[in-house]
């Protein structure tokens, strides 16, 4: 947070020169030392950071630690920062020091409040305290009469106090720094009067209202930091006035309305950032007039337009970022004409629309030769990718997610940077796309969606060795799943969920060793973000992937038996392979997966016991076994005790046990024998009455006999009869 600026800080006290006054000076100089010794005295623990400063060394002063002079043998600068210090200001006595140019306290640990004696510092010209977040209260109201001071730096400190009018008081200042230290209200007109100010930055506090239109009057403002507060209104038109201006960030505040047309009116503009605002209408025009413009961050507001010129002479542009906007435009209107190379691009949640393979298209992207992060996400683009997509050399990430594009992709070719690829969503049809074999570093590839059809090429492995993230869910592949598949070393999310995939689950799971370890994926500052709707929640892969690791093959028509291999993936943590046509048992060593959270089984044809590996999976928070043939108890304990949803263990004839009906016909010993004796004996006599019950009085209630209820236990009683004439 700390700037530096070719301002007159280190200005020389010509004072030097009159040193007829010398005695007088001998005798500030032994005050200053004695009120730096007695302050020192207040402190806890403080002989260590401050040893030298000693009343025995005293005409050393200018040798102490922390301390310079000037000429005259005065204190010029006391630089605190970084020191431990244990205790108050209070003791502090500022006016021993009315030749102090720099105080700075940054670091120091110091608690309490911060003096109102600090307004007899009155030469000061430079006051540092920051991080200090112990130090309460109130800003001095007689710091506001330091008129010689040029920076006033008070950052992340605990302070609960408002911006008082009185800061129009410090026509001196250059930088005026109060980030991070609660401040309330609003931002008074008073702050037009600072006409010497360079850097504004006010991050991070509670402050409320309009930016007040006097700012136009900074004449020399270079910098306006202002993000993260709760500042409302529209912009003043007068920042136009600003003509020294390189970076304004006004991001996270409640700002709204439209943006006048040529605000931005400083040839030396680098950064703007205006997003997580309420700004609506077109964005304005010619945003680059001074060609210097890198960075424009304005996603996530309400702008429905780019100007046709907004991108003109835009030549050194970086990052352009409208994500979540709701910009009506046809792309080659706003982008063809911008010559420059954007290296990053993020237009998603907009309403784009128009192609990209026309000759327009192929212009836009043709000399962007360092365009390497493409976001054109929820829009409305259609028809088909050109070539120009696939010769980008520097391109690692292209979401065309959530568009309309329909045609193959059609490309031969693919550069060596490409690590995203993600073109779920739309309508592409065809085969798997040959040309991806040659993008050989993708880490992310999703072709989820769509209607791609034909086999899984067997290649997939081999060729895309690194891919951590593979989805080709919701398309119509069909054939087997190549067994090479389980070549992927790094795989971690396999998704092949809702395709017409058919024979068995691959077995061989012994150098999938994905399901470990991974990264957050950044690109340039640029989140990476992939949703994934599993265990029924939406899930955002960069976020979760930390913790993710899942096979989803649902909807398909595999068969045969779950290979045992499966349970070998000691990191799943997801695993779905409902609707298909799997039979014979749960493997008996399930419980291995000990991570596993979801598991996702229903809608087979898996008949036998739930093996009694279950209660091993104590992760798991999410279970659906229905719509199967299993039989017997179901195992109880752990964490399958909190599974209570019955419907979980739905149509599976033979199934008993909590959540489902007691098993009364079960053979199977387990700790509730007593009780299950109890249990027994008490029917037997129920049975007996009921019986007589039955065959005394059948011919009057036999009306009676009917009623579900009676015959349900009837039912249990012939049930009971024939499990005791087995034994
Ligand atoms: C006097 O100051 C010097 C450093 O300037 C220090 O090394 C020395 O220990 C101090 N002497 C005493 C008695 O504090
Ligand atoms: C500061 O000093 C007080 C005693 O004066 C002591 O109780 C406290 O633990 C010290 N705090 C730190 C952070 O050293
Ligand atoms: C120092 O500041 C205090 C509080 O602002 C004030 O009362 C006192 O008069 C000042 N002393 C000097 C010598 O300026
Ligand atoms: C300081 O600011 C206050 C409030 O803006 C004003 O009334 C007062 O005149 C100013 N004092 C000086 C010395 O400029
Ligand atoms: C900011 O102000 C709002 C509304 O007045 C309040 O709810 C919130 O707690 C404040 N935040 C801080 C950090 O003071
Ligand atoms: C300061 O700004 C206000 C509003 O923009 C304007 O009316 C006033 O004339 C300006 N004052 C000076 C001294 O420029
Ligand atoms: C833009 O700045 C120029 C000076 O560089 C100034 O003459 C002009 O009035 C400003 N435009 C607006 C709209 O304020
Ligand atoms: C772009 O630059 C050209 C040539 O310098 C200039 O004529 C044109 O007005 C500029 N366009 C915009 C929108 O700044
Ligand atoms: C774009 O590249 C072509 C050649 O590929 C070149 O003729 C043309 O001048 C370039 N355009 C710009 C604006 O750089
Ligand atoms: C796939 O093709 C069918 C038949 O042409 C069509 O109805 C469906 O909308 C297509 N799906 C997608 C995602 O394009
Ligand atoms: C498993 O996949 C099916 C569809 O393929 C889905 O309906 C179900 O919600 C998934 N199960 C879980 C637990 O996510
Ligand atoms: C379990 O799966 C069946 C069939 O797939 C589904 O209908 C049911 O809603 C699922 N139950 C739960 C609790 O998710």
């Amino acid at each position: 947070m700390k700037h530096l600026y070719p301002v007159g800080l280190f200005m020389l006290s010509c004072t030097c020169l009159q040193l007829s006054a010398a005695a007088p000076a001998r005798v500030g100089i032994s005050r200053e030392a004695e009120a730096l010794v007695n302050w020192k005295a207040s402190l806890a623990g403080a002989n260590k950071s401050l040893r030298s400063w000693s009343l025995a060394n005293s005409t050393s002063l200018c040798r102490w630690w922390h301390v310079s002079c000037d000429l005259a043998g005065h204190i010029r600068k006391l630089d605190l920062d970084d020191t431990s210090l244990n205790g108050t200001l209070d003791r502090f006595d500022f006016s021993a020091f009315p030749h102090l140019k720099i105080l700075i306290l940054s670091q120091t640990g110091l608690h309490g409040t911060i003096p109102a004696g600090i307004g007899n510092l009155t030469s000061l010209v430079e006051l540092d305290i920051s991080s200090c977040p112990y130090l309460r209260g109130v800003i001095p109201r007689s710091i506001f009469q330091l008129k010689h001071l040029a920076v006033l730096r008070l950052i992340d400190l605990g302070l609960d106090d408002m911006l008082p009018e009185e800061i129009g008081n410090l026509t001196n200042l250059q930088e005026l720094d109060l980030s991070m230290v609660t401040l309330t209200g609003s931002i008074p007109q008073t702050i037009g009067m600072l006409v010497k100010l360079q850097v504004l930055s006010l991050v991070g506090n509670n402050l409320t209202g309009s930016i007040p239109m006097e700012i136009g009057n900074m004449t020399k403002l270079q910098t306006i930091y202002l993000q993260h507060n709760n500042l409302e209104g529209q912009l003043p038109g007068t920042i136009s006035h600003l003509v020294k201006l390189q970076d304004i960030i006004l991001s996270e505040n409640q700002l709204l309305g439209h943006i006048f047309p040529g605000i931005w009116n400083s040839s030396l503009l680098r950064s703007v950032d205006i997003a997580n605002n309420n700004f609506s209408g077109m964005f304005p025009s010619s945003i680059c007039v001074g060609g210097a413009l890198t960075w424009i961050g304005a996603g996530y507001n309400g702008f429905t337009g780019l100007h046709h010129q907004t991108f003109q002479n835009c030549t050194t542009l970086q990052i352009v970022d409208f994500t979540a906007n709701n910009i009506v435009a046809e792309l080659r209107d706003c982008l063809s004409e911008h010559p420059g190379d954007l290296t990053t691009m993020a237009f998603s949640q907009n309403q784009l629309y128009g192609t990209l393979l026309t000759d327009q298209g192929e212009d836009f992207f043709r000399n962007r030769t360092y365009l390497s992060l493409i976001d054109l996400s929820n829009n409305a683009l259609q028809g088909g990718l050109s070539n120009c997509f696939w010769n980008l050399p520097d391109l690692e990430f292209m979401d065309l997610s959530s568009n309309s594009f329909s045609s193959v992709v059609p490309f031969k070719t693919c550069q060596d940077n490409l690590k995203y690829l993600i073109l779920a969503n739309n309508h592409f049809r065809g085969t798997f796309p040959l040309g991806l074999k040659k993008c050989k570093n993708l880490t992310t590839l999703d072709l989820g969606g769509n209607n791609f059809s034909g086999t899984i090429p067997s290649w997939l492995s081999m060729s895309l060795p690194k891919l951590n993230f593979l989805r080709l869910s919701s398309n119509i592949f069909d054939g087997i799943i190549p067994h090479q598949i389980l070549q992927f070393r790094q795989l971690q999310v396999l998704d092949l969920s809702k395709n017409k995939l058919t024979g068995p689950v691959p077995d061989d799971f012994t150098n999938f060793t994905g399901m470990a370890d991974s990264i957050y994926q950044y690109h340039n500052g640029y989140r990476v973000q992939i949703h994934i709707v599993w265990k029924n929640v939406d899930y955002v892969y960069d976020l979760m992937i930390a913790a993710m690791a899942g096979i989803d093959l649902s909807g398909n028509s595999l068969s045969q038996e779950i290979p045992d291999g499966l349970t070998t993936l000691l990191g799943l943590r997801y695993l779905n392979l409902s609707g298909n046509y799997l039979s014979g048992r749960i493997p008996k060593g399930i419980g291995n997966l000990v991570l596993l959270e979801s598991l996702d089984l229903s809608r087979n044809q898996l008949s036998g016991e739930i093996p009694p590996s279950f209660l091993s999976l104590k992760s798991m928070s999410t279970l659906n076994l229905s719509n199967n043939e299993l039989s017997g108890r179901i195992p109880m304990g752990n964490q399958l005790q909190t599974l209570v949803d019955p419907s979980i263990y739905s149509n599976n004839p033979g199934l008993c046990g909590f959540p489902l009906n007691d098993c009364m016909n079960s053979s199977t010993p387990d700790q509730n024998e007593t009780g299950q004796a109890e249990d027994r004996e008490a029917l037997w006599l129920y049975c007996f009455v009921a019986a007589g019950f039955i065959f005394g009085f059948w011919l009057y209630w036999g009306m009676i006999l009917f009623r579900s209820e009676v015959t349900k236990k009837i039912y249990s009683c012939i049930l009971f009869f024939q499990a005791k004439s087995n034994v």
